[in-house]
């Protein structure tokens, strides 16, 4: 077998062996505050990855997240940066840079919600939904795609109601609808640099965002539809993160992971 043809001749393409290195790799988290990315902040710096932690408005949450990784041994910092805002995002990234050397996972966590029948949804509503579920994404894998190193990954945040279609979450759908379009030509755009992207789309999960505004009927309705007739944790969904942040994830690329349970 020549050289060209022996599978694992060195390329750029080759797997990167992340453990011939004992420099921790740095995870960027947005949304870190509450909720999944909380949860992803915690699961990541199990993995001993240096962990940035942006948020919106949740100071003392963040911080408290960052002490707690912190007080386990870890490397974790705070950072306030609104995902919409491109000068703040950029700013986010190169602290990331100048505290831990570099940015090799990020996983675009920070999102809100919005439910209303297009009928009554007031449209000051969707622009908000859009700037932040999609130009936030956006001004995000924009970061990304120029500065995670080689080898890394971006994970992103859809949701199943894509796929479900409950009546109500018209305008919340559709802004996640632009998340999955972007994922799989992100993936193609990278091609050569061997980073993967993929959205993680999870079904109802116990965070502020789902349980926010619901009666507690509703919650046991949604909650009794997947085949495993629960709620997700934030932990079950901060799995498949680590997973697809991980040497053993690194293979799915341009996906969009349905966590949720069986719900479709
Ligand atoms: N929970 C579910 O059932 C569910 C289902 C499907 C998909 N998802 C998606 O999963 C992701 C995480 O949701 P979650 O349930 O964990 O939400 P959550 O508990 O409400 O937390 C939202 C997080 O996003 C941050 N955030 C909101 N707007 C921001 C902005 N403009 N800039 C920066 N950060 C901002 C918040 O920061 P502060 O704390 O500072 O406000 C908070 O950390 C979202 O994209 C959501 O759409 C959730």
């Amino acid at each position: 077998m020549s050289a060209q043809e022996t599978p694992n001749s060195a390329n750029s393409a080759d797997p990167v062996d992340y453990h011939a290195t004992s420099e921790p790799r740095v995870a960027l988290v947005t949304g870190g505050s509450r909720g999944i990315g909380r949860e992803t902040v915690s699961r990541l710096a199990a993995d001993r990855f240096a962990v940035v932690i942006g948020y919106a408005g949740n100071r003392e949450l963040a911080e408290a997240a960052a002490k707690e990784v912190t007080a386990d041994g870890g490397r974790a910092i705070a950072v306030q940066a609104d995902v919409a805002d491109e000068q703040e995002i950029a700013a986010l990234f190169a602290t990331a840079e100048s505290e831990f050397g570099g940015v090799d996972v990020v996983v675009h966590a920070a999102g809100r919600v919005h439910l209303a029948p297009v009928a009554e949804l007031d449209l000051a509503e969707l622009d908000a939904l859009h700037r932040t579920n999609i130009r936030g994404t956006f001004v995000v894998a924009q970061q990304a795609a120029r500065r995670i190193r080689d080898g890394g990954t971006l994970v992103t945040f859809s949701t199943s109601v894509v796929g479900l279609a409950f009546p109500g979450y018209g305008a919340y759908s559709a802004s996640k609808g632009a998340v999955e379009a972007l994922t799989l030509i992100l993936a193609r755009e990278l091609r050569g640099r061997n980073i993967t992207v993929n959205a993680v789309a999870p079904g109802p999960t116990a965070t502020d965002l789902f349980l926010d505004g619901k009666d507690e009927q509703t919650i046991a309705r949604l909650a009794a539809q997947p085949p495993l007739e629960r709620l997700a944790t934030p932990a079950d969904i901060a799995e498949v993160v680590a997973f697809l942040a991980s040497p053993a994830g690194h293979w799915v690329n341009g996906q969009v992971v349905r966590a949720n349970g069986g719900i479709v």
